[in-house]
Formats: structure tokens, sequence, C-alpha cells
């Protein structure tokens, strides 16, 4: 039995009395030009939102995940329409008109479909480089309710501008619902960026961006995959084990100022997991030289060296530092934001050296990844940490955790998020790992015209 995922289109142009023939298109559609002809074919004119979601929800459809998708129009008053000085020219433009008020029978049964479902992609056209109004009710509900606590989240959204946002907006909505606990995922292989990103202005012309559409169809099936590994793990939750985590700590001053806070922090889960402290002041690493074939994954009588680095300097650590967190349960990546100046940085520098892991097929495919800030108020040093640690880790084909957030005033601790429902999860994430089958993954250098290696594949579970 597979998943349920649930497809929300955040647009206040859907379709909303069509929604269910939208599904049931879906349902009959065999692939994604089917389904753009099928909905063409139907005469019926949906919004960009209403089409990307459709996208999405066939990508989870073949995934084998059970789909449904709704508008969230279809919880607004409607009856309005008197209140606007509507042109008759425009008139027919117009959907639903939000008067702040919901229907509260439509909501109930709205949020326990949202309730009940694995997984959630939420649908959104951007509006000034963030989601719309009518998205934003379902971010707010599923707060008040903490609904999206450990469900797979995933976003896709629309704009009319090539660059006009559709990264921004999705970012935040990912980062939101982060903050609320789900479980936060991208595209996936081949490309695996933020979701699903469509350039469409008039109402319908997403049908012509194949291109982003197929970013919305990875989306559904990323959501549906993780969500099968996340359903996989909590069938049989206490058999994972012992989770081996690697806590990369990205700076610190040379007199280790971050070590004691995670020694207090990590100090009662120690029995608990295999915590791996990997300090990168202590290595030497050198700066990525953007080779644009990445990895040297073949190099001749020397095995050892394939999928690497090009960088074979012995004084470079990037090798090690890969050995060392491989095969981990989890990766926390630490930051900190203060007012110190004898910080020194290694995240940066750590980060682009990663991307021979990425182009290697997603060797972190799967692993759960969670950002971690000491983070004191008046700091100005790194204030984004835990935003720049999901958009750049989110690209390793991972899944992001809620991050750890530890305030400090003065050097004390004043408040820190508890660690033990993270424990939890990545007891239940290990377990779904090892119980779900290897799949087989291939990168694209998309961006590169050197193909080479965009058809090799790897078994990542
Ligand atoms: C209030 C408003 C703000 C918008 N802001 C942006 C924007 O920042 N960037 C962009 O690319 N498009 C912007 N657009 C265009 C819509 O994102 C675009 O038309 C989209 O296809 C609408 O999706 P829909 O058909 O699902 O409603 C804006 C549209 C409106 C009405």
């Amino acid at each position: 039995v597979g998943t349920n995922i649930s497809l929300i289109s955040g647009s206040i142009r859907a379709n909303t009395s069509k929604i269910s023939r939208l599904n049931e298109i879906v349902s009959e559609a065999s692939d994604a030009r089917d389904l753009n002809h099928r909905i063409r074919s139907s005469g019926i004119v949906f919004s960009n939102t209403d089409i990307s979601v459709a996208h999405a929800a066939l990508g989870a459809l073949d995934s084998g995940s059970t789909v449904k998708i709704s508008a969230i129009t279809s919880l607004l008053s409607r009856s309005q329409k008197s209140l606007y000085n509507t042109p008759a020219s425009v008139e027919g433009d117009i959907g639903a008109l939000d008067t702040l008020s919901m229907d509260e029978g439509a909501l109930r049964g709205f949020l326990e479909e949202i309730g009940a479902s694995d997984g959630i992609v939420l649908g959104t056209p951007v509006y000034f480089g963030d989601r719309s109004s009518v998205a934003n009710k379902l971010l707010q509900q599923t707060n008040i309710r903490r609904l999206l606590k450990d469900k797979i989240f995933g976003v896709v959204s629309v704009g009319a501008k090539r660059n006009g946002g559709q990264e921004t907006a999705a970012i935040y909505s990912l980062y939101e619902a982060l903050m609320q606990g789900a479980i936060v995922v991208g595209s996936g292989p081949p490309i695996c960026q933020y979701g699903g990103t469509v350039w469409a202005g008039d109402k319908g012309s997403a049908l012509e961006d194949g291109l982003g559409l197929s970013t919305c169809y990875a989306t559904g099936r990323q959501v549906s995959y993780f969500s099968g590994i996340l359903d996989e793990g909590a069938k049989s939750p206490d058999e994972g084990g012992k989770p081996r985590i690697s806590v990369i700590v990205t700076m610190n001053t040379r007199d280790n100022y971050v070590g004691k806070y995670l020694e207090d922090y990590f100090g009662p889960y120690m029995d608990k997991a295999d915590l791996d402290f990997i300090n990168l002041i202590d290595y030497e690493i050198f700066r990525c030289v953007g080779c644009s074939r990445c990895p040297c994954r073949i190099v001749k009588d020397d095995p050892v060296s394939s999928g690497m680095c090009v960088l074979k300097d012995g004084a470079d650590h990037m090798r090690q530092l890969h050995a060392r967190i491989k095969g981990s349960d989890c990766i926390i990546i630490v930051g900190a934001n203060n007012t110190k100046d004898d910080l020194v940085y290694r995240y940066q520098v750590f980060m682009e050296r990663t991307r021979y892991i990425r182009r290697n097929n997603f060797e972190l495919s799967n692993t759960p990844v969670i950002g971690m800030l000491l983070n004191e108020p008046e700091g100005i040093n790194n204030p984004m940490h835990n935003i720049k640690v999901l958009t750049s880790y989110i690209r390793h084909n991972t899944m992001m955790l809620k991050p750890i957030n530890i305030i400090l005033i003065k050097g004390k601790v004043v408040y820190s998020d508890r660690f033990d429902d993270h424990l939890a999860l990545l007891g239940i994430i290990k377990k779904g790992r090892s119980s779900s089958g290897a799949v087989s993954i291939s990168y694209e250098a998309e961006g590169y015209s050197d193909k080479t290696y965009d058809n090799m594949r790897s078994e990542r579970s």
C-alpha cells in the first residue's frame, strides 16, 4: 500500500469547481505529455498553479502513492463579488474572492485530509517573490494545528518572470514548513534543486513550460519516495538502532568556543547515538577549482580515485573528511552567529568542495541533514546559517530536518531546541532506509556541455 500525498493549489485563480476533474485527468494520464494533452483537450482552463500541482501529482502517482489535488480557494467565501467594482471585461478572470473568512466545514474536511496524508506538495503562484496569501493559508492552518510534523513537504511555484522569485517563494515556504517540523525535500535527481519552478504568466500557459513542469513532476516523485521511506521505518521504529551522526562544526575560534556548548547540548544523548564531532578548523580544505567535468569519475588504474575530486595534494584533507561522513545516518551542520572577530570559517570552502559528492550521483542521497546555530541575538557574522544549510544541502538529495537553534546571551544558553524528537525521527528514517530497496540514481550536468557522465548511474539507499 503506497503513501497518501496531498497536492494543494494556492492560486486565487484555481479552477475550484473543476479540481475534481483535474484529479481524474491525472489518474488517466500515461505521462507528462499525455497529461498536458488531456488538460488541453478537456477545454477547461486551469490556473498555472493547478497545472503545476497536477504534474507533481502525476510524479507521486507514478511512484506508487495515492494522490489528491485540492484548491485552497474551495475554503474561501465566494459570494462577495459585488464588493469589487469589476468591469465586465475582467469579470470572467476572477475565480474566488477572499474576504478573509473561511467556510468552517470545508476547512475541517481539508485539514483532516492534510492530517491523514504522509506528504504534501504546496503549489503557489509567485507574488512579490513570495507565496500568495491564499497559499499562505495552508501554512497558517498547519501551524495552528501542528499538522506538518514529521510529514514530507515539497513546493512547486509559478511566476510570470523567468527569475521572478520562484526560488525565493519555495525557500520561504520550505523553511517555514521545516520550522513546523516537516521533513523538507527538493526536486531530487537528476538536477536536484528547491522544488518545481515554472515560468508562466497568462492563465493556463504553464502547459508551454515543459522543462518547468518536469521539475514539478520530480518534486511529486521525491515527496512520494521519501514518504515511502518514513512509512517503512514507522512500521518498526525501534529496530533502527543507534544512529551514527556526524556533527560538523563549520566555524569556530582557535580555543574551541563552539565545543563546550556542543558538549553540554549532546551530553545527555551520548549513549543514544554515535556522535562524531568534526571540527573543520582542524583540517586543511583547499578551494574548489571549478572543473567542468566533476568528479574525476574514471581514473585509469586508480579505483580509489574514481568518483573523487581532482585535487590530490596530500595537504588537502577533503578525502579524510569525506571518509568520515560517508554512510552517516545524519549530518548536523553547526554554525555560530556572534560578534567574535576571531571566528575561523570553514563553512563556505567545505560546502563548495562537496560538489564532487553531489555530482557522483548524489552520494549523500536520503541522508537526513540538520542545521544547528549557536545564535547570539546581536551577532551579525552568520545570521542566516540555518537557511543556508537548507538551500545548499537539499541539493545533495537529502531530507532536511528541523534546525536546532541555541540562543545565547552573554555566553549563557537561554534557549535551546530539544534533540529528543530528532532522535526518534532519525531512528525511523534509519530503519526506513535500510528496509527500502536501493534506487538507481543519476546526476545530470545541466548547464554544462560535457555530458560524459550524465547517464552513469549509482545505487543509493
Ligand atoms: C499580486 C501579484 C504579484 C505577482 N508577483 C510576481 C513576482 O514577484 N514574480 C513573478 O514572476 N510573477 C509575479 N506575478 C505573476 C504570477 O506569479 C503569474 O501570473 C502566475 O502564473 C500566476 O499563477 P496562477 O495562474 O496559478 O494564478 C504576480 C502576480 C500577481 C497577481
